[in-house]
């Protein structure tokens, strides 16, 4: 009742504070921040090329109009005080923040020195209290819901340095929080520091891009960073910190955010990772490419960790996943997966139904289904970096294709398929003798790696009438389209 009820009264004070701040002049809010009597601005760092999904997503869950940030992998919305909840269960987004200002040309100065002051100044011209308000209400709201979950959420935990250049992406595996469509990673410790009353621990992260800069990333934190210091009287700590301010540089843009989340949302769903284990937010946006429908079977006959199905079981539970691969190890670590987010909504007192998904071990080229009897196959095939070779994916392409589009029912079927191996790919798809039709290819970065996602669509073929080759699908030409 206490948490529910601080939750409500901070919703409240923030209102107030949106109402009041209406009034307010520019100057007095503190240069050109966003309008707060139209609500807050949510930012959100997405797989990159997977920022229209998220903007689809947000539309239809929030009902919030998403625009998509000049840099990649950026989108952002405006919401409601009384929206805040809804945010925290988008799927597509990796990181989100609450926007304190955003500048679309700010005049960065040619040398260093002035431009450092300036950042310097900014520290105390901005309108820092919405966006601290929202901030608060979210630390009151993951308090609830770790209550609610039986008190077992996460502690903030070290995140390495003060600032990175580019991406922002941790890559080392770490268990985390189960499904949860509540949750958000977060912990309580901001809540509880700031009842105490103690000085609050902060620290800057600038991410940057863009080759005109006269300083680096690392500048702009300390400096930025050494002003808010003084600006709040806060306390700089590099890793056990309670709040997050961002300074997001591209180019001639400039955002200055507050973190929401304390850890990225992509591990969510898994706790026994393997060597090339796909963050779910990525799995996300697959999965959503297809549409998955009432009473479809989904499959994933390349599954290592079970990433695809375990997302897919959780978010759409009316649709049926098989999971599948040719590695002990893949199965054992999908089958734990699951059980341990079964056993955690147990424990939890969930009263959802289990994952409506199966598991088993064999080999994608001679799939143990059924000619036509699958709706949507959706799979990261091996990019033959990390795993298999590029010299073993002129052989298991093809025959996955051709073994795919038997299962896939004729004219509905769909696939959804993720590569980095994008030119034995195109090789393998021109030779499938027209049994699929490629609707189109989303471009996305994985680890660093500039992959594809192909959606294609099964045709109304009959598997084993076509002919092989290319002698009824596409050209050669059609290959260098692909890549
Ligand atoms: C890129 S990994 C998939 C990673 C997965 N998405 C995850 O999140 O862990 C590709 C998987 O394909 C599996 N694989 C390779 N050849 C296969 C085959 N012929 N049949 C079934 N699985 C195969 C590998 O064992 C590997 O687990």
């Amino acid at each position: 009742f206490i948490y529910a009820h601080s939750w409500v009264k901070q919703r409240h004070a923030l209102i107030r504070i949106l109402r009041s701040e209406v009034h307010m002049s520019t100057e007095e809010r503190g240069g050109s921040g966003p309008d707060p009597g139209a609500g807050v601005t949510i930012g959100a760092t997405v797989p990159t090329g997977f920022e229209p999904t998220a903007a689809e997503e947000v539309g239809e869950k929030i009902g919030a109009e998403a625009r998509i940030g000049k840099d990649r992998g950026r989108i952002y919305f405006r919401i409601g005080a009384d929206k805040l909840p809804l945010v925290h269960r988008l799927r597509s987004v990796d990181n989100l923040f609450v926007v304190v200002a955003e500048y679309n040309n700010y005049q960065f100065k040619e040398s260093k020195e002035e431009t450092l002051l300036d950042l310097q100044k900014l520290a105390s011209q901005l309108p820092w209290t919405i966006a601290l308000e929202v901030w608060k209400m979210n630390n009151a709201l993951k308090k609830k819901r770790g209550r609610r979950r039986g008190g077992n959420s996460s502690v903030l935990t070290p995140k390495g340095d003060v600032s990175k250049e580019g991406d922002t992406e941790a890559d080392s595996p770490r268990p985390e929080d189960e499904e949860g469509r509540d949750e958000d990673g977060g912990g309580c410790a901001p809540a509880e520091r700031d009842a105490a009353d103690k000085p609050l621990k902060f620290r800057v992260t600038c991410n940057r891009a863009g080759d005109k800069h006269s300083f680096t990333s690392n500048d702009a934190a300390r400096d930025f960073g050494g002003a808010v210091q003084e600006f709040f009287q806060w306390k700089a700590d590099m890793t056990k910190f309670d709040i997050e301010v961002l300074l997001n540089i591209h180019n001639q843009e400039l955002v200055v955010g507050i973190a929401l989340t304390e850890e990225s949302l992509h591990r969510r769903n898994i706790t026994h990772f393997g060597p090339t284990t796909l963050r779910s937010t990525l799995a996300y946006g697959m999965l959503r490419l297809c549409r998955p429908q009432i009473s479809d079977v989904i499959v994933d006959p390349m599954c290592g960790t079970g990433a695809i199905p375990v997302e897919g079981a959780i978010e759409w539970q009316q649709s049926f996943f098989i999971a599948g691969d040719n590695n002990d190890m893949a199965v054992n670590r999908t089958v734990n997966n699951t059980n341990h987010i079964l056993k955690r909504r147990q424990e939890g007192g969930s009263s959802a139904p289990g994952l409506r998904m199966d598991t088993a071990r064999w080999d994608l080229c001679r799939l143990p289904l059924r000619a036509s009897s699958v709706d949507i196959i959706v799979t990261d095939m091996p990019f033959g970096k990390r795993m298999g070779s590029r010299k073993k994916n002129w052989d298991l392409y093809p025959s996955c294709l051709r073994e795919m589009a038997r299962v896939c029912r004729p004219a509905t079927g769909k696939a959804v398929l993720l590569t980095q191996d994008k030119k034995c790919f195109a090789k393998a798809l021109s030779r499938m003798g027209g049994l699929w039709r490629r609707s189109h290819t989303v471009w996305v970065n994985v680890g660093g790696l500039h992959a594809a996602v192909y959606v294609l669509k099964r045709t109304g073929w009959v598997h084993g009438a076509a002919a092989e080759d290319g002698a009824e699908g596409r050209g050669e030409g059609e290959e260098e389209e692909l890549l």
